[in-house]
């Protein structure tokens, strides 16, 4: 008899686990490097202990961030103790703030892997088998454009896309510009090709991603014409965009926002701090004034949009008056919600170096009275939307009511009683009832309200 070689028996695929913190761009870069890897024929783990590969795609915005990535480091170490070949891999913003000294302090890591080097992934984990502690960090020009075809999409109406990556600004407390590199946008053509592939796959709702969204460009065209050509491509019902920078954001993308019928009536627009002398040693560019005359242009042009922002409390030097200005600012802006975070101070970032931090109680203090106070806001806010109709994509099951929970063209959430065969489908409620993050509402003009 012949002898029988087990290396060529059919191995099962290897199974991948992806875990993701972060932003709305991380959350989709996991979608595109779970795409890659299924087209390369591995399959997804039901857990981290089922997996043979294990992937952290890592965000590194605040210590914390950063610090949750390591201790799951920590408790992975067994996991790979137990079984060593496993691998594991930590890729994204963490990956590029620690480079080398992950394999330091994380000998069981396997793979580190920056935000602009996903791309690698396939090759890196053909080679990790022979090689240990495989590293790329380059922040490749076309990271913009791996994997589109690919993405591993699970919502079936909504999809992110990345328009383009990188940030070219230098605000004195964000890592990001020195994470994710130089901008790079990504050609309208390719945009617009997936959308179209998209749309013929059902998706009918559109988020434009960038840490700089608005500073989209290609050659002559900028972020108002992206907006346009993403707008004509039939089947599109919203289109939405994050996060926007106050510097980029013009009265032509404001003109879009009115004149194109699928882009939402929303926007994220950080502030940052509402007061000036903070702004200028944040570096951002502008002042509380010229921050508010856009907040004002888009009132003027689209009197119902809702907005949100971010504030960032206790960053270096800001005293008591500064942090005052941060507060009423919630109120003249008239944020629908808001993003508030106690300053971190990251590594590469020139605020790290600034002698004159905030205790750490004071910026707590000052955390919560902004978000006491915005709290306040929001809720008076959405009571003003009682009796109104509006217009919902109803999204899913809503946990509160055991009906549906739906949204708006501007970002409102609703739950109302409706059965959940309406959910992926477009109807119409009226608030009822205000809230803090979201209303209640009752379905108007359905017609399985009257058994038909
Ligand atoms: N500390 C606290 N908040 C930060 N952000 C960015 N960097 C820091 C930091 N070092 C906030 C900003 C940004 C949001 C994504 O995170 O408000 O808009
Ligand atoms: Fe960070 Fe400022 Fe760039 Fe936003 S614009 S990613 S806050 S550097």
């Amino acid at each position: 008899m012949k002898g029988f070689c087990l290396d060529r028996l059919p191995r099962p695929p290897e199974r991948y686990h992806i875990e993701t913190w972060g932003c709305q761009m991380n959350a989709h870069e996991a979608e595109r490097i779970a795409g890659l890897l299924d087209s390369q024929g591995l399959e997804r783990a039901a857990s981290a202990g089922d997996a043979d590969i294990i992937l952290l795609n890592t965000c590194a915005i605040r210590e914390r961030a950063t610090g949750k990535v390591l201790t799951r480091l920590g408790e992975l170490r067994d996991l790979k103790q137990s079984d060593p070949r496993k691998v594991i891999g930590v890729l994204g913003c963490v990956a590029q703030e620690k480079g080398k000294e992950l394999f330091r302090r994380a000998p069981h890591v396997d793979l580190v892997v920056g935000p602009r080097a996903l791309a690698s992934l396939p090759r890196l984990l053909g080679e990790v088998r022979t090689a240990r502690h495989l590293m790329d960090l380059e922040h490749y020009s076309d990271s913009v454009l791996y994997g589109h075809e690919s993405t591993r999409r699970d919502d079936p109406q909504r999809a992110c896309l990345t328009v383009i990556e990188g940030c070219n600004k230098t605000c004195a407390y964000c890592i990001v510009p020195f994470t994710r590199g130089r901008e790079v946008s990504r050609p309208l053509a390719n945009i617009v090709a997936e959308v179209r592939h998209l749309v013929e796959r059902g998706y009918v709702e559109f988020e434009l991603l960038g840490q700089n969204v608005n500073a989209w460009r290609e050659g002559e065209l900028d972020f108002a014409d992206l907006l346009a050509a993403v707008d004509a491509v039939d089947g599109v019902r919203r289109i939405r965009f994050t996060t926007s920078h106050p510097l980029h954001f013009s009265q032509r993308i404001i003109d879009a926002m009115r004149d194109l019928p699928r882009v939402c009536d929303y926007l994220h627009l950080p502030p940052q701090s509402g007061s000036n002398r903070v702004l200028k040693r944040m570096r951002r560019g502008y002042t509380r004034e010229a921050y508010l005359e856009k907040v004002a242009a888009l009132r003027r042009a689209l009197p119902g949009a809702r907005l949100s922002g971010d504030i960032i409390a206790g960053f270096p030097g800001e005293s008591a008056e500064d942090f005052a200005r941060s507060l009423d600012l919630l109120e003249e802006a008239g944020f629908d919600s808001l993003f508030s975070f106690r300053y971190s101070p990251r590594p590469h970032t020139p605020a790290a170096d600034y002698p004159d931090a905030v205790p750490i109680e004071v910026q707590q203090e000052r955390l919560a009275l902004l978000q006491e106070h915005q709290r306040a806001l929001q809720e008076a806010a959405n009571a003003r939307h009682i009796g109104r109709i509006y217009e919902l994509r109803v999204e899913g099951p809503s946990a509160r009511s055991g009906g549906v929970r739906g949204r708006t063209t501007h970002n409102l959430l609703v739950h109302f009683d409706a059965p959940h065969t309406l959910i992926g489908s477009f109807t119409h409620a009226r608030v009822t009832h205000g809230g803090v993050n979201a209303v209640r509402g009752e379905a108007v003009g359905s017609c399985w309200r009257h058994g038909a």
